[in-house]
């Protein structure tokens, strides 16, 4: 994937019901180490990063590219969405489009916040390049990643083969102004 194209960054914090979204500080190094070694996290992901790499070559401000969420609660960073151009050649019906990703420290799984924070990030993007669609590729044994997707209305595109797992591709249709 590649960065998400012509967008006026840093945009100010987006705030949700219990959210903040922003852009990454150096303050969130740490959790995003704790992001990218966990597990948990990369149980459907091909596996976690190895820490000590994490440590040593991981910027002093983490994902500061376009269109990079810091999902914040209370003050503490609990997640990141992000949106990004597909680069995936073997998905023509995805390449080029705007494809979403997030991930969520487990503490955090089960209060409804990647679903607040993946609506806001959706819906930032409806203002800054309307009329664009999204998709989002995740494993279909990724049952809580599925469920998201679907209640952020994607739908399903096609199931591909990739990485030793069944994938699914779904695309959201751009907003319509009523
Ligand atoms: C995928 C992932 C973000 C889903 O997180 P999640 O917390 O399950 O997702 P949601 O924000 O949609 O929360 C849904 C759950 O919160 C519950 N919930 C509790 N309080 C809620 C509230 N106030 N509002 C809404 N939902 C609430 C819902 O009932 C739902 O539970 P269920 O899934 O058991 O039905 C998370 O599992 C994750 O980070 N996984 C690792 C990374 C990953 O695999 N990413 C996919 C890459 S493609």
């Amino acid at each position: 994937m590649s960065d998400l194209g012509s967008v006026a960054w840093p945009p100010e914090p987006i705030r949700t019901k219990r959210l903040v979204l922003r852009t990454s500080e150096a303050r969130d190094r740490a959790a995003y180490i704790e992001l990218l070694s966990s597990a948990e996290v990369h149980a459907y992901l091909g596996g976690p990063h190895p820490r000590d790499v994490l440590e040593r070559e991981m910027p002093e401000t983490p994902a500061s590219r376009p269109g990079s969420f810091v999902v914040e609660l209370d003050g503490a960073m609990i997640g990141h969405v992000e949106l990004k151009r597909a680069t995936e050649r073997r998905l023509p019906a995805a390449l080029g489009k705007a494809e979403i990703g997030y991930l969520f420290l487990p503490h955090a799984w089960g209060h409804g916040y990647a679903a607040e924070a993946c609506e806001a990030v959706l819906d930032w993007l409806d203002g800054v390049l309307p009329g664009e669609p999204v998709v989002l590729t995740t494993q279909t044994a990724n049952a809580g990643s599925m469920r998201l997707a679907a209640k952020l209305g994607f739908t399903e595109v096609e199931r591909f083969e990739a990485w030793d797992a069944e994938q699914w591709l779904g695309m959201r249709a751009p907003a319509t102004s009523a």
